[in-house]
């Protein structure tokens, strides 16, 4: 089942993980594509915040493959590689809403650019940090649109993705506990707040560049940032908590 030969950590508590994304995939397969054929109507300043989003879901999961790899956990490297194919699903599916909308695909954009380039130069630990942010970050953006937005394929292409973001929030925290476990127990607290003043920076960025698009969903820059950051105190303090398998969303509604 897995490709990778190394040693999996019995009792890694990944095996569930995989048989969860797999179990995912089926669904997917089986509830199929919504119907693109029927258009979408989306203000502007949404389509131009579904672009970026879109450059930004279509990552750079080899790297984080790389590294998951390194990590000689073999159940943990195929529920990350089964955890990117979700990732690049979003893409898609932000690819043809935005061509229902009649909207081109961006090549790329400064922001996603340097994230990428930043996470290249991180090691397993560091890049799941930075990309639990991203997680965070879109949770709250797809729950605000998905909530705020008319256009009924454009609320279940939101919805289809906020249901996986949320599922990717705990399959970060179970792997950054096992790796907090490894830093001094003295320095553990300094990593959580540097953490955290991570994720208010990345729900900052966001809220004043996706203003616009999370004003016309009537979800204010000040309500996105609050919900970030009550949502990033839990998870940073699940992060930081002693090793265990019992991982529960955080969020519920
Ligand atoms: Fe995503
Ligand atoms: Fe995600």
């Amino acid at each position: 089942m897995y490709e990778n030969g190394g040693g999996a950590m019995p009792g890694s508590g990944f095996d569930e993980w995989v048989a969860a994304f797999e179990a995912e995939k089926a669904r997917r397969e089986w509830i199929a594509d919504p119907e693109w054929g029927h258009g979408v109507e989306l203000p502007a300043v949404v389509v131009r915040s579904l672009q970026k989003f879109q450059v930004g879901e279509d990552g750079d999961g080899a790297n984080l493959r790389a590294k998951a790899d390194l990590a000689g956990d073999a159940a943990y490297s195929a529920a990350v590689r089964l955890f990117v194919d979700e990732e690049r699903n979003h893409a898609r599916l932000l690819a043809e809403l935005l061509g229902a909308a009649g909207a081109p695909l961006l090549d790329g954009h400064w922001s996603d650019r340097i994230f990428v380039r930043v996470r290249r130069l991180l090691g397993l630990r560091t890049e799941l940090m930075v990309l639990m942010v991203a997680e965070l970050v879109a949770v709250e953006y797809y729950r605000s649109l998905r909530d705020g937005l008319a256009d009924p394929l454009a609320r279940e292409v939101t919805g289809r993705i906020l249901r996986d973001e949320r599922r990717h929030i705990p399959f970060h925290v179970q792997r950054l506990r096992q790796s907090f476990g490894e830093i001094a127990p003295s320095a553990r607290p300094f990593a959580q707040l540097a953490w955290l003043l991570l994720a208010l920076a990345g729900a900052l960025f966001v809220a004043v560049d996706h203003g616009p698009a999370l004003h016309a969903v009537r979800a204010s820059r000040g309500r996105f940032l609050g919900a970030v950051a009550r949502h990033a105190r839990v998870v940073g303090a699940r992060m930081a908590a002693r090793e265990g398998r019992a991982v529960a969303d955080p969020q519920a509604g």
